[in-house]
């Protein structure tokens, strides 16, 4: 077999056979196939597509390039959740002690953040003390004693994914629906859970920009948990603004406490609920949505998802008292108005925008080596459909030692994010479709 024959196959349309992928993927991780001719792989799986068999044979491959994790010791259906990426989304925050405080074991393994999205890891360690390291079999023991354990990704997972994920950032071919399906549901089949509930997300600030091509990329990551034999559901929701109002690390971690106890923002409170629903139902522990949803409600209500909160932090060495009281968590020295120069209705805010100002405060990496200030942030005062007038405040900068061009950098940023019209104006469904 030679690369450059299926390189041409895939180039003229051609449906690649489970050995084709096999021995392109082993040979990439491997080094034997080098750099340039998997770039062109990549370039010919964009133009002409991938089939669903296809796009799960390469998954598959992805996943068992590394070590696969093997959850079975675990009691119970292990669902897990993944976001494709937004701005000020903290559910993982708020969905791994809700959904563990309705009976479904939590194991999860999250990301840091890269440029304008966030990552879950960061915003957990604004926690004092908080640890996201441990080894597997502490993993476990975690999970087995309270339900519940976020880590960061440990050993060696889908290492042909990173290397091809590093190739496809600089040859313009990300943006593939099957390459981006191949590429997440691999770590998901590694990481070994059982069901697997996405929130893909769509509008602005996310990788999708369109709900078609939303859509299309949640019905291929569906079938690939399908064919894997992994139940696998996708929730569309909006990414055409923040989630909730704080983008930045501790901030974030404050909103998402707040959430638990009851009195988080609306948005927020209501996709985890939705994505929360799904995962208890997937996880056996509600017959539908509807009984699932009232569940969470009353584990939100009777404080004990609250309380696996505070038993995820005390676990994982957190100071669990700064959950009691969010003022103990790092906070910025300086904050910053930005007012709106106009009256009139909030029409949109690019969530990329706001991400990218964020980031400028030192909230975000630039690049994988950046060093993040986990109190800094936004916190936006107004929301999609909310009416302005003119000098009121928009949203709030929370600064440490950023240079004051990189305040007015990040200002004028939030300024250009948010679109002001006269008209009144309806904010977007949070959430537009369930593939299943
Ligand atoms: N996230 C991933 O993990 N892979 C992609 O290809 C895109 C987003």
């Amino acid at each position: 077999m030679r690369a450059v024959d299926i390189i041409q196959k895939k180039r003229d349309g051609g449906e690649l056979s489970r050995e084709e992928i096999a021995f392109l993927v082993q040979g990439y991780s491997r080094g034997e196939i080098p750099d340039y001719q998997m770039s062109a792989w990549a370039m010919a799986v964009y133009f002409q597509g991938m089939n669903a068999r296809e796009t799960g044979d390469l998954t598959l491959e992805m996943a068992m390039s590394g070590d696969q994790v093997d959850l079975s010791p675990i009691a119970g259906i292990k669902v897990d959740k993944h976001s494709t990426g937004g701005v000020g989304d903290k559910t993982t925050v708020v969905l791994a002690p809700l959904v563990a405080s309705a009976g479904v074991p939590v194991a999860k393994m999250s990301g840091r953040g890269l440029g304008h999205t966030g990552g879950t890891l960061d915003k957990l360690e604004s926690i004092s003390g908080l640890t996201v390291e441990m080894d597997q079999s502490r993993f476990f023991a975690q999970v087995g004693e309270i339900g519940v354990a976020v880590i960061g990704q440990s050993g060696n997972i889908t290492p042909a994914d990173k290397k091809l994920y590093a190739l496809r950032d600089v040859t313009a071919t990300v943006d593939s629906i099957p390459l981006i399906a191949s590429s997440v549901m691999s770590k998901k089949i590694a990481a070994g859970a059982d069901a697997i509930v996405l929130d893909v997300k769509t509008g602005s600030g996310a990788f999708m920009k369109t709900l078609n091509d939303s859509i299309a990329l949640a019905k291929a990551m569906v079938d690939i948990g399908t064919q894997l034999g992994r139940h696998t559901v996708a929730v569309i929701s909006d990414m055409d603004q923040p989630l909730g109002y704080g983008i930045g690390n501790a901030l974030e971690v404050r909103e998402g406490i707040d959430t638990l106890r009851g009195s988080g923002p609306a948005d927020l409170t209501e996709v985890c609920l939705i994505l929360g629903s799904q995962m208890l139902v997937l996880g056996g522990k509600a017959k539908d949505t509807d009984e699932a949803r009232s569940i969470l409600k009353a584990r939100l209500e009777d404080g004990s998802a609250l309380a696996k909160l505070k038993a995820l932090v005390t676990a994982q060495g957190g100071d669990a008292s700064q959950i009691d009281d969010p003022a103990k968590l790092p906070a910025a020295s300086r904050q910053v108005e930005v007012k709106a120069a106009a009256e009139g209705h909030i029409e949109a805010i690019q969530a990329e925008e706001i991400g990218i100002a964020a980031m400028l405060l030192g909230a975000g990496r630039e690049t994988k080596e950046s060093q993040i200030d986990l109190a800094v942030g936004i916190v936006l005062a107004k929301k999609v459909g909310d009416a302005v007038s003119e000098g009121e405040t928009l949203a709030v900068l929370h600064l440490n030692d950023a240079s004051e061009a990189k305040v007015k950098e990040a200002e004028s940023k939030v300024l250009e994010a948010y679109r002001i019209t006269s008209q009144p104006v309806t904010p977007a469904p949070l959430v537009y479709a369930i593939v299943t």
